[in-house]
């Protein structure tokens, strides 16, 4: 992929300004003047998460702020601006882009040593430095996203930076972040998570733990800072593999981590075990507020670093699509294809983590079946590999004729297909989460999942009757003739 971006003369992303001038060539850029922060920009944006193809939303002249501070989400919201952002060939389909991306997981995890990040001395991030009594992050337009939102999240599309106190391992991770005044935030770093494991290790050691929150960057480095990128492997160098070149970074002045050279807002400081401050509740990725009110460790702004005329990432989540719901479809629905093929899985023809499920709840394998057995095979490995367990809840096999990502197609299989007193099977105790909405206080975080087996009966297939419909190849022959009439 480094290769193609190479060999193709496109102007190489180096920053979000660049990504914003490529979304623009694309012809997926919209500029929204005048919004109100309070509300208004999350709705609009809402609106726009649910057309389809979405554009990206560059909000500017926001009430009550300067012209020139802007905030842009749907950032990842389109096949076109999710291939630009990997680096990726353009005209790609929903399945071509997930085809495109199998396999380079693996190919990216392997070849991360060779990207460390490469530190600079200067960069556009130090364009504007602020310390102390001169730190104001009111001065950003951060929105309140949803009506019941318990307070203005400033990280969203973010990446927290952490490193390890044993290594050189520099983790990046998308935790989102709660302004409580001028100075000061929440940071919500879920237990298990990597930001987690390298703040309890600060905290035995030092008593407190340093961190750099980047607020705006290229959307890579956020798509980055919000996959399941393997333990010790650093996002930097992941994005690096991706581009083929190394993310350029500075120092922080504060903490000495390093953070993009090019990167919009970054905030700097440290927290301590002993710091916690109420937050939320705020909408969750299942669409729902299932996390209620908890605690949160609360940072002091020490420094903070932004560019002239700043430029927010946001990335709301909320009831599906939301903001990012696209970018974990993609990404998860061709690394659960990668599994099933690694686990030797014949035949499977595409895969679809649908956006209703949030990227989790839902996955659709297609497959052509080739023995008896062969689609509860596929079903119970989707269900149960790596980058599926955590809060998967339904897997539905089809056959090859169906195409996963339409769900009225795959609906269709599933009331012609299915005998549901034979063909739906449940697991149960498996992976769940905190953020379940079927989940109450204070339960087990387990929870079930289903199994439905919606390709033909593989022991009479061949009497299954035959689909009512025009062949595809009399369909072909027909558009020559006729598609005009179907030009509009
Ligand atoms: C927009 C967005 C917001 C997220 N918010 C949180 C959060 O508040 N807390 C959390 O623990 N994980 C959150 N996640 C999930 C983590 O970013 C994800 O699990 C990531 O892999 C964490 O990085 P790590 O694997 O290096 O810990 C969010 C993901 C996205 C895309």
């Amino acid at each position: 992929m480094a290769k193609s971006a190479k060999h193709s003369k496109k102007p190489e992303i180096g920053d979000l300004r660049d990504w914003l001038k490529a979304t623009k060539a694309l012809g997926e850029l919209q500029i929204v003047k005048g919004a109100d922060w309070n509300l208004e920009i999350g709705g609009i944006s809402q609106i726009n998460y649910r057309r389809r193809p979405n554009k990206a939303q560059l909000f500017d002249e926001i009430k009550g702020y300067p012209r020139g501070y802007r905030l842009l989400t749907a950032s990842m919201g389109s096949t076109r601006r999710m291939a630009m952002t990997f680096r990726l060939p353009s005209g790609l389909s929903d399945q071509g882009l997930v085809k495109e991306l199998r396999g380079k997981p693996l190919k990216w995890e392997t070849e991360s040593v060779k990207f460390p990040p490469h530190v600079v001395k200067s960069g556009a991030i130090l364009e504007e430095v602020y310390r102390g009594a001169d730190v104001n992050i009111l001065k950003f337009p951060t929105p309140i996203w949803h009506e019941k939102d318990g307070g203005r999240y400033i990280g969203t599309g973010c990446a927290v930076i952490t490193r390890d106190p044993d290594s050189d391992w520099v983790n990046s991770g998308a935790y989102r972040v709660m302004v409580l005044d001028e100075k000061r935030v929440t940071v919500n770093i879920e237990s298990g998570k990597h930001g987690r494991l390298h703040l309890e290790k600060w905290w035995a050691r030092e008593g407190r733990c340093p961190i750099a929150i980047c607020l705006g960057m290229d959307p890579l480095l956020f798509a980055m800072a919000g996959l399941e990128i393997p333990t010790g492997i650093g996002e930097y160098n992941y994005a690096g593999a991706i581009m083929g070149r190394p993310v350029d970074v500075v120092r922080g002045p504060a903490t000495g981590l390093p953070i993009p050279a090019g990167a919009e807002i970054v905030l700097e400081g440290w927290l301590y075990p002993d710091k916690q401050h109420k937050e939320g509740p705020y909408g969750e990725w299942t669409g729902y507020y299932s996390g209620g009110q908890r605690t949160a460790p609360l940072m002091e702004v020490e420094t903070l670093l932004h560019r002239h005329d700043p430029i927010l990432l946001g990335a709301p989540p909320g009831k599906p699509p939301c903001d990012y719901s696209y970018m974990r479809t993609v990404l998860k629905s061709s690394m659960i294809h990668d599994a099933l093929v690694k686990a030797g899985v014949a035949e499977i023809r595409g895969v679809w983590a649908h956006e209703c499920g949030g990227g989790r709840m839902l996955i659709v394998v297609s497959l052509k079946q080739r023995f008896c057995g062969h689609s509860r095979q596929a079903a119970a490995i989707a269900a149960q590999c790596q980058a599926a367990s955590y809060m998967n809840r339904y897997v539905i096999v089809v056959d090859e004729d169906i195409d996963p990502t339409n769900l009225e197609e795959v609906m269709w299989a599933v009331c012609t297909r299915t005998d549901p007193a034979t063909d739906i099977e449940v697991m149960k105790k498996t992976w769940g989460s905190k953020v379940d909405p079927m989940r109450r206080e204070p339960g087990p975080t387990f929870n079930s999942r289903a199994l439905i087996d919606a390709c033909r009966p593989f022991d009479w297939i061949n009497e299954f009757p035959a689909v009512a419909e025009a062949s595809p190849e009399f369909v072909r022959k027909l558009l020559d003739k006729w598609g005009h009439l179907f030009a509009e």
